[in-house]
């Protein structure tokens, strides 16, 4: 495995922002795991479908195709409310695992942004963190950025979303967001984004010194 960065923390932790600017920093492919399960949410909605059928959205995600990611309506918060639906379904985990593996096996590395990506995606990434943030931090984040693209959403709405996707993400035996034993925490509560950057860079720049260390064994 080449240096994989796997980044996991709930929605609008700043996990993603964190994930675009490792990339950057180290010449990395990004994936973004949660537009997977948006793409698979938006399409089987758009056809029609029931998102709480766990064969219908295993079909969805079976039938899921990279090009469905470059589409706006994934970044809506009815896209993210789907992707919390259908990512319940162990069938449509499943069926989402094999690229995501793909991506992750991709020399010289690659950043993976998501739930389960230090856990069950790339249990061996050689960096992986753990991002968090208040509840509230975190609608806030998330009502700036919907209100900044034209989205219409009240403060308290939002703050709702984010407390039954944390449940639906994390209230079940097999949920998807755990941290890994070997995950470092960060928590951004306090920070502005480019000061959580900053500590996650650092954070990085250990775990790589680590691992160019053991390579040389
Ligand atoms: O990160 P994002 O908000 O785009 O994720 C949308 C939803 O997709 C999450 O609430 C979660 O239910 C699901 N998801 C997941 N595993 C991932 C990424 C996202 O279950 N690796």
């Amino acid at each position: 495995m080449g240096f994989v960065i796997a980044v996991d923390g709930p929605a609008a932790s700043g996990k993603g922002t964190i994930a675009q600017q490792l990339a950057r920093a180290y010449g990395l492919p990004c994936l973004d795991s949660g537009l997977l399960y948006r793409a698979v949410g938006v399409t089987l909605q758009r056809a029609g479908g029931d998102l709480d059928d766990a064969a219908q959205a295993e079909a969805a995600a079976r039938a899921f195709d990279a090009g469905a990611l470059d589409d706006d309506a994934l970044r809506t918060r009815a896209a993210g409310e789907a992707a919390s639906r259908v990512a319940v379904h162990p069938g449509v985990r499943r069926a989402l695992r094999d690229f995501q593996m793909r991506f992750a096996e991709q020399e010289p590395g690659a950043v993976i942004d998501g739930r389960d990506i230090g856990t069950v995606i790339a249990p061996g990434a050689p960096a992986k963190l753990f991002v968090t943030a208040s509840p509230e931090v975190r609608a806030e984040r998330r009502w700036l950025q919907l209100t900044a693209k034209g989205e219409a959403a009240s403060y308290d709405d939002i703050l709702a979303d984010i407390r039954l996707r944390d449940a639906r993400d994390s209230g079940r035996a097999d949920s998807p967001l755990a941290a890994a034993i070997d995950a470092v925490l960060l928590d951004t509560t306090e920070m502005s984004i480019s000061q959580a950057a900053d500590a996650a860079r650092r954070i990085i720049e250990t775990a790589r010194a680590r691992w160019e260390k053991s390579l040389k064994g």
